[in-house]
């Protein structure tokens, strides 16, 4: 039978086991170990895609030439094969490099040449088909179709043949000519001469046989230099081109395109809605899938944690090969939303403030916000914020913002993404656990309740030197915010 001395120590162990540790004293979390799992990229699904798609398409037989290039088409997502453009995805930011629209300065290699003119040959069946023209035809034109590449928005190869037997190029269409000429946005070659005419356009008359169409002297030409992409709004080139596909975590789905667009992959990106673990996309990786060597398709893979070519490993598997692999990086207007740059200690201590982030207590308050080193309570690396007393000493909110104004552009929308975890105390004490967004003064997000680290997004438009604040903490009930980013929108 224990003594009442005994009795009165084990209920002092008792609650101390309980009283809660402010952070401010170093205190354990009594945060739930984090048990969310990211996936890797599935290879798999995308290979299996890949074998359903045909994205191969060529010059049609029944429609005028010099149609507008159409916006960049999204063929598949996340496995399933769908036909959707991405609404003007690359208005504002086409790829085109600067030199090009002008005249390219290299030239054109020719990559096949046709049959002689009096055997039947074929055209081009290949990816990324953008638009024809019909050139004179007194000569083998090639001079006017390279012209023509030059003047098309992300030509790279175009197709030179003569097409016999359509009554729409023979009389019809003003031009007069039956030499035409087809540009794609990438490089082809003889194996995908499938297409060998045998369309009866003309109609019928009384009982004479209707003439086929027919294709001859069907030649291929290479601009002898890719287009370098422009960089989208809002990104940065991380890697490549390389051969490598990005085996990542963080992989929130791919989509195909009929062409290789990064600005389109961008779009694909901002508009990808949020992972409720992850959060918004943060990477892309852009590539180009052969099989069997022909180009089939064009792959977008999103992200919503930043990869780079250190896992950029996957070359392909069976008859499919990875080419042209670059990765990009969604660019944060706000400097060291991680709280990364305070780095006064290499183990424990905290500050109200720093040359990056301002921490503010209430009136009477005692270091109501805070950013610490130590990281047990970060989300990644080593800094966080603190809103709610550090030393739990009141109950009144702090506030935590930039040191500096964001550099943002007037006008653009921004989405503002926290990592935000309610969780130090427990659930019973966190229940009241608030945290509010604040942009220029106005409330446009809010967390409240227990939580762990979890992501919340709020969207806002800019109007230039634009003031970020979060808000919350009623101590106990503790705010830890981490990994704060501002993107950029593509409009
Ligand atoms: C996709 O849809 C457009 C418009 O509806 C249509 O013209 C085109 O043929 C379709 N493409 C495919 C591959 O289904
Ligand atoms: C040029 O094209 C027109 C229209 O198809 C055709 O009538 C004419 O025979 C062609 N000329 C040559 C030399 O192929
Ligand atoms: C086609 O029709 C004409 C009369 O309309 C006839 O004289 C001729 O033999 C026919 N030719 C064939 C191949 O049937
Ligand atoms: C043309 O395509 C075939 C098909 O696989 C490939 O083997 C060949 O290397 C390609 N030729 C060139 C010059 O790229
Ligand atoms: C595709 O992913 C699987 C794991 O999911 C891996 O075993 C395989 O090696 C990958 N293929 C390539 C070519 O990287």
């Amino acid at each position: 039978m224990p003594s009442p001395r005994c009795l009165l120590v084990l209920a002092a162990l008792i609650v101390s086991a309980t009283a809660i540790v402010p952070p401010g004293q170093q205190g354990l979390s009594n945060a739930l170990p984090d048990s969310t799992t990211t996936s890797t990229t599935d290879n798999e699904s995308i290979v299996q895609t890949a074998d359903q798609i045909n994205q191969k398409s060529g010059a049609p037989s029944d429609a005028p030439p010099n149609a507008p290039v159409p916006p960049t088409t999204v063929t598949a997502i996340d496995g399933t094969i769908i036909n959707t453009t991405i609404a003007d995805a690359s208005a504002g930011t086409r790829r085109r490099g600067i030199g090009h629209l002008g005249k390219r300065q290299s030239g054109y290699t020719q990559i096949f040449a046709g049959l002689p003119p009096n055997e039947h040959d074929a055209s081009i069946e290949g990816t990324a088909y953008l638009t024809y023209t019909v050139v004179p035809n007194s000569t083998y034109n090639v001079q006017a179709c390279l012209d023509f590449c030059d003047s098309v928005d992300g030509c790279e190869f175009v197709n030179l043949y003569y097409e016999f037997n359509n009554p729409l190029l023979d009389f019809v269409f003003s031009q007069q000519s039956n030499l035409k000429c087809a540009a794609y946005g990438d490089i082809h070659n003889a194996t995908e001469k499938t297409n060998f005419g045998g369309q009866a356009l003309y109609p019928q008359v009384g009982n004479e046989t209707v003439p086929l169409t027919y294709i001859t002297q069907s030649s291929g030409w290479a601009a002898d230099s890719l287009i370098d992409p422009t960089t989208p709004d809002g990104y940065q080139l991380v890697f490549g081109p390389t051969d490598g596909a990005n085996n990542a975590p963080g992989y929130m789905g791919f989509a195909f395109i009929d062409r290789y667009d990064v600005s389109a992959c961008a779009a694909l990106c901002n508009g990808r809605g949020a992972d409720p673990a992850g959060g918004v996309c943060q990477y892309f990786n852009i590539w180009r899938a052969l099989v069997d060597g022909i180009p089939t398709t064009y792959t977008c893979s999103l992200y919503y944690i930043p990869a780079d070519s250190s896992t950029a490993v996957n070359f392909g598997q069976g008859d499919l090969a990875v080419t042209l692999s670059r990765g990009y990086k969604r660019l944060s207007v706000l400097p060291d939303g991680g709280f990364e740059g305070y780095t006064a200690c290499d183990d424990f201590c905290f500050t109200a403030s720093y040359s990056n982030w301002i921490g503010t207590s209430s009136l009477g308050g005692d270091f109501d916000a805070s950013i610490f080193f130590y990281p047990p309570y970060a989300r990644t690396g080593h800094g966080s914020g603190l809103l709610g007393a550090a030393f739990g000493d009141d109950a009144l909110s702090g506030t935590l913002a930039p040191a500096a104004p964001l550099r943002t552009e007037v006008g653009k929308t921004y989405v503002v993404q926290a990592f935000v975890a309610n969780d130090f105390s427990g659930g019973v004490e966190e229940a009241n656990a608030f945290v509010v967004i604040l942009w220029n003064g106005q409330k446009v997000g809010e967390v409240t309740g227990f939580q762990s680290y979890t992501p919340v997004q709020a969207t806002v438009t800019a109007t230039g030197n634009d003031l970020l604040s979060f808000t919350g903490g009623a101590a106990p009930a503790w705010s830890f915010l981490d990994d704060i980013s501002v993107f950029g929108v593509l409009e």
